[in-house]
């Protein structure tokens, strides 16, 4: 069988994450494919074989979308330098981590754009299945400038993450969370979620000044509604914390023609994808 992702030939993935998916995966490649995993009525925490689906029908195409934020915040314009990030570490926090995407996101980045800093990245993910892939990442990972430092398996809306404060001690710089916030919100009020929220940063901010939080996400709308959510984000505030600035806002329709050669993926679209990418991007501080 020819190994070779047509991404890697085209310069679009390199070996490394190609590396770590095929692990993850077990070798189901696009010839595998099964799809339809969102076609429940309820959003759950993944186990099993769906944990293996999700890798590989939404890893391929959330890669470049979280890609495209990171490089959006992190270097604004093509700047080559980040104005956010003073210290050459970058302690993150994952959240609803999946598959380690965010982190494999940062390796494909790397060195594309990102050069000064070391990313060490806590992830927080509650499924047992995603947490395996995780240590799948943390196994065979070349990258040195990205790194695994903490898996924390934990559900993010269970209170004794929240409340416990061990967590939270390394001092992050920067929450992400990537395409879950539909895990945070379904069911729930937009001001509800921004509670949530406001819980698990006050933690974060009581062992360093400031944070960024960046929430990204698609069009997905079956289970909340995103774009209004991050349009009245900053309206509706958070109890406890003071947003400095709006870092980024972004809400555009990009078009990712390299999706379709992915090993991985396959596309029920011919030769391209173009998928929305609603972000947003605050820095916060305690009030
Ligand atoms: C759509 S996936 C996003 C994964 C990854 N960040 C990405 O962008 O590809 C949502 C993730 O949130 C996790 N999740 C759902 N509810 C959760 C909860 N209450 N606590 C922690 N993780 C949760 C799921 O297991 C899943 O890994």
């Amino acid at each position: 069988m020819d190994m070779i992702c047509r991404n890697i030939i085209n310069g679009l993935c390199n070996k490394n994450v190609h590396n770590i998916i095929e692990k993850m995966g077990q070798n189901r490649f696009r010839e595998n494919f099964v799809g339809g995993l969102f076609s429940g009525l309820t959003y759950s925490v993944f186990e099993g074989e769906d944990c293996i689906q999700y890798l590989q029908e939404y890893v391929p195409f959330h890669l470049p979308q979280i890609e495209y934020v990171l490089r959006e915040v992190y270097v604004p314009e093509g700047m080559g330098e980040s104005r956010y990030f003073a210290n050459p570490t970058i302690n993150i926090m994952d959240v609803g981590s999946g598959p380690a995407t965010v982190p494999l996101a940062f390796c494909r980045l790397i060195p594309k754009y990102i050069h000064k800093h070391r990313f060490k990245i806590t992830t927080v993910e509650a499924s047992e299945g995603f947490n395996n892939m995780i240590n799948v990442f943390k196994a065979t990972n070349t990258n040195e400038s990205v790194e695994i430092v903490n898996n924390l398996k934990y559900n993010i809306l269970d209170d004794n993450f929240i409340n416990d404060e061990s967590p939270f001690k390394i001092g992050y710089n920067w929450i992400i969370i990537a395409n879950s916030i539909s895990a945070i919100g379904q069911g729930r009020s937009n001001h509800d979620v921004n509670k949530i929220l406001n819980n698990f940063i006050s933690n974060v901010l009581y062992y360093s000044d400031k944070v960024l939080l960046t929430i990204i996400e698609g069009s997905l709308k079956q289970y909340f509604d995103i774009p209004t959510y991050l349009s009245e984000i900053e309206k509706i505030g958070f109890d406890d914390l003071k947003i400095m600035k709006t870092v980024s806002s972004i809400d555009c329709q990009e078009e990712f023609q390299y999706i379709a050669y992915c090993k991985f993926y396959k596309t029920k679209y011919p030769d391209y994808y173009k998928p929305h990418i609603n972000s947003k991007s605050l820095l916060l501080e305690l009030k």
